[in-house]
């Protein structure tokens, strides 16, 4: 009888702690996940950007690719702001703001998307000047949210 009572307290220790414990891996796993994901993001983006500065010649069938990727990356990342994982899971350049104003944020997000998809679009049809002209729109999104959520 003793030892069961001891068990059971042992028990509402426990379990609430191991809760606690899987909650904050599944927050650090969504922190790296969003990093990895704005890492894939930069990746396509900056070649395309190159493109756009002039620094390499206009490639149409990789400035498809990357933008489909980038496109596709964009609606990965609905996911990948979850509460909690902001600066209490680990190292990031998330701002709080994110999760304390979550619609402005969502709209950001959006917008971005919604972009990223347009570029998917016109990338399409390989013509460079409506291209770069998407592409400058893309670009600021990107901004548009760092402005307000991602720390310098
Ligand atoms: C809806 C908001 C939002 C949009 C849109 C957005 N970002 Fe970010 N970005 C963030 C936030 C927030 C972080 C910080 C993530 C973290 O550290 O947890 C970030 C981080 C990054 C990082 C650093 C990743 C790392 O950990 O090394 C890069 C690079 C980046 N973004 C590039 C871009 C580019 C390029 C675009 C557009 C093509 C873009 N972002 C669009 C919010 C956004």
């Amino acid at each position: 009888m003793r030892l069961s009572k001891f068990w059971l307290a042992a028990l509402a220790l426990i379990i609430p702690l191991a809760t606690s414990v899987a909650a904050n891996e599944a927050d650090e796993a969504a922190l790296a996940y969003r990093q990895a994901l704005f890492k894939s993001i930069v990746w396509n983006f900056s070649p395309m950007s190159e493109m756009v500065r002039g620094k390499r010649e206009f490639d149409a069938a990789e400035a498809k690719k990357r933008a489909l990727t980038v496109s596709y990356l964009s609606l990965l990342l609905a996911e990948a702001f979850p509460k909690g994982s902001g600066s209490n899971a680990g190292t990031t350049d998330a701002l709080d703001a994110i999760w304390q104003q979550p619609e402005d944020f969502a709209a950001r997000l959006k917008t971005f998307q919604f972009e990223a998809n347009e570029l998917r679009k016109v990338a399409e049809q390989g013509q460079q000047e409506s291209f770069t002209a998407q592409f400058r729109k893309l670009g600021a999104a990107c901004k548009g949210c760092h402005d307000s959520y991602k720390a310098d």
